[in-house]
């Protein structure tokens, strides 16, 4: 038996209300990637032939978004076929899909429809092989659900069975009788279907309910009227097709996203300190997606939240609430707690045995090398620092390539900006920078040269000299100069009329 191509739909159109939110429900973000994201990046993996999105509430701004989700940058095939389905207004789920349909016409209903929902975000690309794989057990193929068993089911479509234990139907809770609200086994919302068998029961859905709405779930009993043997895939893990309808369930799966992660990082040997407080998420700004490659023996401490591409190391050390995002860290390295890393798309990264922190900042560009010590309240941006250069205390280093050794002293900046271009500054190897200095740049700071504190260096300085810049000290006697002292106050008395 051949298997049919397979086309998804991914319904998108309902608005959300408990949200409570100005955007789309299915723009709301899990893990730093809209709902939707999560959603299209399970049917990317089932290799489809055709995404159709059926959209309503918020469309434009949908479907705006949809281009970022499926983008190169989020890991997708160019070629990723995204077609939109415009609903409106919403009348009802089997309403949703029978505007999807015209978007399946020139492939004259040969496939095999999968439906999503866009709101589900957690769902698993086996789970849903398995749910394919079930439509299409039976020659010609069939209706496949996927179910699960809940211990409070009320909301949900309930699964009828017969006697003998074969599916007979769906009843909407709000159509239940009390009997149908006391099983447990629900519809998830997921279901794959043969085109061929779906186009004529949609003709046939009728909004003869408590809801007054086309109910996607009517053809069930259709296809058991049909003859067909509609197969219930029933899962344990109810996660898997949870939706999101409010902030609380946005956070609750959130969480058990978060948890997932980490189980799997601690699989690979990954030291954390509390695996419920960490957080690998997809960078918003470029679609890149959370990733995080450690190396033996990393130690990663409570609090951290890492955002896009992050490599760290073996045996490097990431310290309490620390955001680290597009950056690589090399082995041995130690981030104190409380830094900020982002290398944004330029990227930022930290040398073999380097220090960072606590309290500093990396910024794009910033490159690290062996050894280099970075202290607090120190921000390093397009800035190169060779291997074994020091900035400790209270700093900025911008647009600078600092030699090796270098000793970069507390409070010293680099002015990089004349308010129109920025420019560079070169600090050669072995160069002391004395406290509080300012390197106007274009400037170079000659090899192993040392720069007074206090200096304000606006022109290149030589190697292996004291060079400063700065008014000499001078000390004015008692005749000279004495310090004010406060007049004494009299008494006022009233003004004379
Ligand atoms: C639906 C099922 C119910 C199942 C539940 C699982 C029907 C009639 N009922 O319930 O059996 O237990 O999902 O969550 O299908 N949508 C549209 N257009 C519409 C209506 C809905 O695009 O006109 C979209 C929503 O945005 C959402 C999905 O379809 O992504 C499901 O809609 P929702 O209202 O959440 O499902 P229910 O009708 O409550
Ligand atoms: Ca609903």
């Amino acid at each position: 038996m051949s298997t049919p191509p397979l086309d998804i739909l991914v319904m998108a159109a309902g608005k959300g209300t408990r949200m409570k939110s100005r955007h789309p429900k299915v723009l709301q973000r899990l893990a730093g990637r809209a709902l939707l994201g999560h959603v299209l990046d399970v049917a990317a993996q089932l290799a489809p032939r055709r995404v159709v999105a059926i959209t309503g509430h918020g469309a434009i701004e949908v479907e705006a978004a949809c281009a970022g989700l499926v983008s190169p940058g989020a890991g997708f095939d160019q070629n990723f076929d995204l077609k939109f389905a415009r609903q409106e207004p919403q009348l009802g789920t089997g309403h949703a899909v029978q505007q999807a349909m015209p978007a399946l016409a020139e492939f004259g209903g040969d496939g095999l429809v999968l439906v999503l929902s866009g709101d589900v975000p957690l769902t698993q690309a086996d789970t849903l092989r398995a749910l394919v794989a079930a439509a299409q057990a039976v020659p010609g193929g069939t209706l496949a659900l996927l179910t699960v068993r809940l211990p409070d089911p009320a909301g949900y479509g309930r699964i009828l069975r017969g006697a003998n234990g074969a599916v007979q139907g769906i009843v909407e809770h709000k159509d239940a009788s009390a009997a149908q609200r006391a099983i447990d086994e629900i519809y998830s919302g997921i279901m794959a279907v043969p085109a061929r068998l779906l186009a004529p029961w949609l003709a046939r859905l009728t909004c003869d309910n408590a809801q007054g709405e086309y109910y996607l779930t009517d053809i069930v009993a259709m296809a058991v009227h049909d003859g067909l043997p509609v197969v219930a895939h029933c899962i344990t893990d109810a996660q898997q097709v949870a939706g999101v309808n409010s902030p609380a369930q946005l956070a609750e799966l959130e969480r058990a996203h978060q948890l997932r992660q980490a189980g799997a990082l601690m699989e690979q040997g990954v030291r954390l300190a509390d695996p419920a407080r960490f957080e690998l998420r997809a960078d918003a700004r470029s679609g890149q997606r959370g990733q995080l490659v450690c190396g033996q023996d990393v130690e990663i401490d409570l609090g951290c939240i890492f955002t896009g591409s992050v490599e760290v190391g073996a045996g490097a050390q990431i310290g309490a609430y620390c955001c680290i995002a597009n950056a690589r860290i090399a082995e041995g390295a130690v981030i104190h707690p409380f830094t900020h890393i982002d290398g944004e798309q330029a990227g930022a990264s930290v040398g073999p045995g380097a220090l960072v922190g606590p309290f500093a900042r990396l910024r794009p560009g910033a490159q690290l090398g062996r050894e280099v010590h970075i202290g607090n309240f120190v921000e390093v941006k397009n800035s190169t620092l060779a291997d074994g250069a020091k900035a400790n205390h209270l700093a900025y280093l911008g647009d600078a390539s600092v030699g090796e050794r270098v000793n970069y002293g507390a409070g010293s900046i680099t002015a990089n900006y004349d308010g129109a271009n920025k420019h560079r500054t070169v600090i050669e190897a072995d160069a002391h920078i004395g406290s509080n200095c300012v390197l106007v740049a274009p400037v170079t700071i000659g090899a192993g040269g040392t720069v007074g504190g206090g200096s304000t260096i606006t022109k290149d300085t030589p190697a292996g000299v004291l060079t400063v810049a700065r008014g000499k000290q001078t000390s004015l006697s008692a005749s000279q100069w004495q310090r004010p002292r406060k007049t004494p106050k009299t008494l006022e008395t009233p003004a004379q009329s």
